[in-house]
């Protein structure tokens, strides 16, 4: 256990009584931090949740803390508001543990298991996206967040899509992600923290009756995968192991992935020039046929990154300062909590131009605004711990777009923007309502179809 850190010397505003600035900070994140980054400069400390923390700002600081060189900031300590409900999951892990255990895991992330859930997600996607309305408005952030998580009942579980053990487990996904962010942390009977807590345990013991079937068998899963990963020396998991790891991997995919394509769908549906562009690179290829080369589809790509820049699904990234170091000629001790704030960053005059405007173009390799510092572009994070997930988020987002946009033109029922909230993950007010109007060659298709 590390002593309580001295911070006394750490420029900051004054903290009102017991809550802080939790709530200034949750209401508005990016315009308290550029607040406090005016008066008291790049670190600063702030109280939120119960302790100080000391904010680390710009991408100077991400490289420093995130490469870690010294070895001196652990997740574990950084992440321990998840310990409750992810403990042993790859996040809160440090060292050598966590080192064994990313071996292990990129074995369920070579290519050849990406292009097995590739065809999965394809399949998923046509089916979900049949059940959604056309011509009338509807909330696209609960429908999305609804459709991953169905899907990942086919991807990440190998189970039929919406059969009733997905559809028990998606409800305990939900229970456990609702209870990451809620701001009491103890299970009181009836709280979000308890119904996680349960959810937690539903997950793994349904997982634990499917071990000895999938090591068996294997599968074109993700679980399968990693019931059946090892690593170069033959090294797996046991089964307390296993179930930590999967649990951690459903949770860092869900909301991420939702929050990244509503991103996407709030930008295209408000810049139609952009969407014709994707529309028109789709219409072209494919890219549910295992064939099609997704790193084509540049236009997208441009997309998927500026929407991640303009709303980063992690904006904070925290971690534990394990012994003293000095940073921007200040003494920060052992057992500080540290905030890293990429979501800000990446909206920095100093690295982007005009940094609030959609504008794809500026990672084209012309322009390449995000090669103004090794961490200007960092939605990812970096370092050792850097998302494992990220090819397969990218390919998630094309296959989903391309069927979107193949099937449907996508506008915004409000033209005002009513912003995003940030915090505690980043979700667009109001829900985001849109309205799906087929496009011609759709049309086409359902009258062929009513025809017989
Ligand atoms: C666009 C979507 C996503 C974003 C923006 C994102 C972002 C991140 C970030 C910032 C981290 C690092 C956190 C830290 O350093 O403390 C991370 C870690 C991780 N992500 Fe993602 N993620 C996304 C999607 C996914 C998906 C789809 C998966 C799985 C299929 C995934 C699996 C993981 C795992 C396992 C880790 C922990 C890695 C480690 O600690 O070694 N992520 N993600």
């Amino acid at each position: 256990m590390l002593p309580t850190p001295k911070l006394a010397h750490i420029p900051g505003p004054p903290a009102p009584p017991m809550i802080g600035h939790t709530l200034q900070i949750v209401r508005d994140p990016y315009g308290t931090q550029a607040q406090f980054i005016d008066r008291f400069g790049p670190v600063y400390k702030t109280h939120m949740l119960g302790r100080w923390r000391v904010n680390l700002c710009g991408p100077d600081a991400m490289e420093f803390v995130l490469l870690n060189r010294d070895g001196i900031f652990s997740n574990a300590g950084g992440w321990d508001a998840l310990q409750r409900l992810f403990p042993g999951g790859l996040l809160l892990q440090d060292g050598e543990i966590h080192r064994k255990s990313r071996r292990i895991m990129t074995e369920a992330f070579r290519a050849g298991a990406l292009r097995d859930y590739r065809r999965r997600m394809g399949d998923a996607v046509d089916t979900l996206l049949a059940g959604w309305p056309a011509r009338q408005p509807f909330g696209f952030y609960d429908a999305i967040k609804d459709l991953t998580l169905r899907m990942g009942g086919a991807v990440f579980m190998g189970l039929p899509l919406d059969g009733a053990l997905a559809r028990h487990l998606n409800r305990a996904i939900r229970a456990e992600i609702r209870a990451t962010v809620t701001p009491i942390r103890l299970p009181l009977p009836f709280t979000p923290m308890w119904r996680g807590v349960r959810g937690r345990r539903f997950l793994r013991e349904t997982f634990r009756s499917l071990i000895d079937e999938r090591r068996a068998t294997g599968g074109e899963d993700f679980f399968s995968r990693m019931c059946l990963a090892r690593d170069e020396e033959g090294a797996g998991w046991d089964e307390e192991e296993l179930l930590d790891q999967f649990n951690l991997l459903i949770m860092a995919a869900h909301d991420t992935t939702a929050t990244t394509l509503t991103a996407m769908v709030w930008a295209l549906a408000a810049h139609p020039e952009w969407q014709a562009r994707v529309a028109a690179e789709v219409s072209e290829r494919d890219p549910a046929r295992c064939d099609v080369d997704l790193a084509e589809m540049t236009d997208t790509a441009l997309v998927f990154r500026e929407a991640l820049r303009l709303v980063a699904p992690v904006p904070f990234i925290p971690r534990l300062a394990t012994e003293p170091f000095r940073w921007r000629g200040l003494h920060i001790p052992a057992g500080t909590s540290i905030s890293l704030n990429p979501g800000f960053t990446m909206l920095s005059e100093d690295l982007y131009t005009d940094p609030q405007r959609f504008d794809p173009e500026r990672f084209a390799p012309g322009r390449a605004e995000d090669r103004r510092h090794k961490f200007a572009w960092t939605p990812f994070g970096g370092g050792a711990h850097k998302c494992l997930g990220m090819h397969f988020a990218e390919t998630q987002v094309k296959l989903f777009l391309a069927a979107l946009l193949r099937r449907y033109r996508v506008s915004l029922v409000d033209a005002a923007d009513p912003g995003w909230q940030r915090m505690p993950i980043p979700r667009p007010r109001g829900g985001l309502p849109v309205v799906l109007e087929p496009r011609l060659g759709t049309l086409r298709r359902a009258v062929k179809h009513a025809a017989g």
